[in-house]
């Protein structure tokens, strides 16, 4: 079970597959109609209005502070056209997405601060995208928050061992992947690219997931290096899984790749300390 280069691909085993918590099919659909030139605004309307729950969802999250429209929204078509399709379907992974760990009484802090980073990265990642040409800060959102799903995902099916390996990593004794791969040959990377294909997600967002510490093997590597160094800002922050006071954010693979600076990284600190502080309960963090 290793994958050593983009030829061999990690296969989750069938009883995690069987275990594992399914992404809605709407969910999937809607991710590859935005990707589709054909795709209009009145299909994805149709395609959300399948599933009650979720059309009530976006409802609310279009007429949330986040988005502010000047009279209310009532119907999904209002919604896409005050959106934007992009915007949308990130309000449907949010709410679709399995192993979410959400803060509160019940919560397993250690989900709970994967989920952390998650957000942090996936609202640093727009951010970024607002700076890098040729981006949709839309995408970076969305690929900051499925980044490291894998990590999600062990946490589910190895709840004894990734705890252990949570406390390696936060002791400094490696990283996540270092680590995981000294265990079981594979690391969250692996794991979470196969979950996104078992959910039926793009391609180009696998793809993005298993290499995102491996940047060079991208075809298209400028949106996940927004995505590390987005993660970078979120440790730095002290929020998250993995905190890392005094980490210098412009260090890193991403940031040579789109010749990020310290100077950059002291505007993102700014624009993400008032988006986390305005937008984080939008995500019951
Ligand atoms: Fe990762
Ligand atoms: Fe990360």
């Amino acid at each position: 079970m290793s994958s050593n280069g983009p030829a061999s691909t990690f296969e989750l085993p069938p009883q995690v597959v069987r275990d594992l918590p399914a992404m809605p099919a709407v969910a999937g659909r809607i991710f590859r109609m935005v990707d589709n030139p054909d795709t209009d605004a009145t299909d994805i309307a149709q395609a959300i209005s399948m599933d009650p729950t979720l059309t009530a969802k976006v409802l609310k999250s279009a007429n949330s502070s986040y988005y502010s429209p000047t009279t209310p929204i009532t119907n999904l078509s209002q919604a896409v056209a005050r959106m934007g399709l992009r915007a949308l379907r990130n309000v449907v992974v949010i709410e679709c997405l399995p192993l979410k760990g959400k803060s509160g009484e019940a919560a397993n802090p250690l989900a709970s601060g994967l989920w952390e980073h998650a957000v942090a990265t996936a609202i640093g990642a727009r951010i970024v995208a607002g700076r890098v040409v040729g981006c949709s800060p839309d995408d970076a959102f969305v690929a900051g928050l499925l980044h490291d799903i894998g990590k999600s995902a062990l946490l589910l099916f190895k709840q004894t061992e990734y705890p252990e390996v949570i406390r390696q990593v936060q002791e400094g004794g490696g990283s996540f992947a270092e680590i995981e791969k000294a265990r079981w040959g594979f690391d969250h990377a692996d794991v979470g690219a196969a979950v996104l294909r078992l959910w039926q997600l793009p391609d180009v967002f696998v793809e993005g997931v298993r290499f995102h510490h491996r940047l060079a093997e991208i075809r298209n590597p400028s949106l996940w290096a927004q995505v590390e160094i987005a993660g970078r800002n979120a440790k730095a922050a002290l929020l998250g899984i993995e905190k890392r006071r005094g980490l210098r954010v412009a260090d890193g693979e991403g940031a040579r790749l789109v010749k990020w600076t310290d100077e950059f990284s002291a505007a993102l600190k700014v624009s993400f300390d008032a988006a986390w502080a305005s937008e984080k309960s939008l995500f019951q963090v």
